[in-house]
């Protein structure tokens, strides 16, 4: 069998990054992306093969996945180019990975769950720190309260954002607030609710996000009601309040043009991730009024998910993976984000 598995979209900033984290670790992985001189160039750096196609070139997409075991896509906005790639997996009966934090990529991979049963591939989107630390604090605090019905999460990023990130963000600038209610992903408007949130270290409003875990926390715990909360300067909560009224505007084409036009390229330097760092808090309760809370201290995000996004192509190469649309924590359980080194957890 073979065991390698394949990057996608690997010249962007995440891409590169878990490239040289890979090859750190001594993995080979197969590097493709659609940009030639930049994918070649990494190739040459890092000593591995690249592959060079993009997305709608279907004949080198099937032969490049049909080198490998395992596709690590890391090529966004993943609303933009997700499709392509799980359908392609499917075809060739590999293992989907990706780093998307976008609730309609989860949704539209879980809407594969059988397909992917029938092909004996696991399906899995969001393996980055969107979703793996705030899953696995999920099923933490569902294994501690297995009646609970309400779940609320929250993450304080401190670090600077990538350009990918941010293109992603632009792009949805306009579509709202979403949670989960009763089951349901339900629309409310954009920074919907705040609060002030105990990170332990630190207390810092927060505000409700339509962030990946109201996909995929529900698929991972069953909990019905789920809100996620991060951490938004004044001015980030300011612009996002006047996205409910202007987002239409936002949206339209020449406007998305000047927006994504002004993102700068790359992300933080090794120096800037090396300071960063990234608190998390969740909350679980039930009817009764039983309240369990769980924080956790995490590396900055782009470290994170570089490590996780790694410890999960390491497991489904080594034979250990479950068929179907899989979260994180529902297929390697809560503490799974524990095996990245500088993760801690604690539980009042
Ligand atoms: N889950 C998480 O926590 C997490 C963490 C990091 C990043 N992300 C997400 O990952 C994505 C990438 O972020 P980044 O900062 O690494 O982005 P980036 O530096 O802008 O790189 C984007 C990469 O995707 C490729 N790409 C984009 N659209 C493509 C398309 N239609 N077909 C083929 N390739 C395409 C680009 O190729 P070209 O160079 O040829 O344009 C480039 O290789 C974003 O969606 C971001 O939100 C998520």
């Amino acid at each position: 069998m073979n065991k390698r598995f394949l990057i996608y979209g690997a010249n962007g900033y995440t891409g590169e990054l878990i490239t040289r984290f890979a090859v750190e670790r001594g993995s080979k992985p197969v590097i493709a992306g659609r940009n030639e001189a930049a994918i070649t160039a990494l190739a040459e750096e890092h000593g591995l093969e690249p592959r060079v196609f993009s997305l709608d070139e279907r004949e080198k997409l099937d032969a490049a996945l049909q080198e490998v075991e395992v596709v690590l896509h890391c090529a966004g906005p993943f609303s933009l180019t997700s499709k392509t790639m799980v359908e392609a997996c499917l075809r060739n009966r590999k293992h989907y990975t990706d780093i998307t934090g976008e609730i309609s990529v989860f949704e539209a991979c879980a809407a594969q769950d059988k397909r992917a049963q029938e092909a004996g591939i696991m399906i899995m989107p969001g393996v980055g720190f969107d979703v793996v630390p705030t899953d696995c604090l999920a099923v933490h605090l569902k294994n501690r309260l297995p009646s609970a019905t309400h779940l609320t999460l929250a993450f304080y990023g401190m670090g600077r954002l990538s350009h990918g990130t941010q293109a992603t963000m632009t792009m949805n600038v306009g579509r709202g607030g979403a949670i989960r209610k009763d089951g349901k992903i339900t629309s409310v408007p954009a920074a919907w609710k705040t609060r002030e949130i105990d990170f332990g270290e630190v207390k810092k409003t927060s505000v409700t996000i339509p962030w990946g875990d109201v996909a995929t926390a529900y698929h991972s715990t069953g909990i019905p009601n789920i809100e996620v909360y991060t951490v938004a300067p004044a001015s980030a909560l300011k612009m996002m309040k006047l996205s409910r009224y202007l987002g239409w505007l936002f949206a339209t084409g020449p406007f998305q043009k000047y927006l994504q036009g002004n993102i700068p390229p790359g992300g933080p330097s090794d120096a800037e991730r090396a300071k960063g760092k990234t608190l998390l808090w969740g909350e679980a309760r039930d009817e009764q009024g039983n309240i369990v809370e769980s924080r956790m201290q995490c590396p900055e995000g782009y470290t994170v998910t570089a490590f996780a996004a790694l410890n999960v192509a390491d497991k489904i190469l080594a034979g250990n993976f479950t068929p179907g649309f899989q979260t994180p924590a529902k297929a390697y359980g809560g503490d799974l984000v524990l095996e990245i080194d500088g993760v801690t957890r604690q539980d009042d």
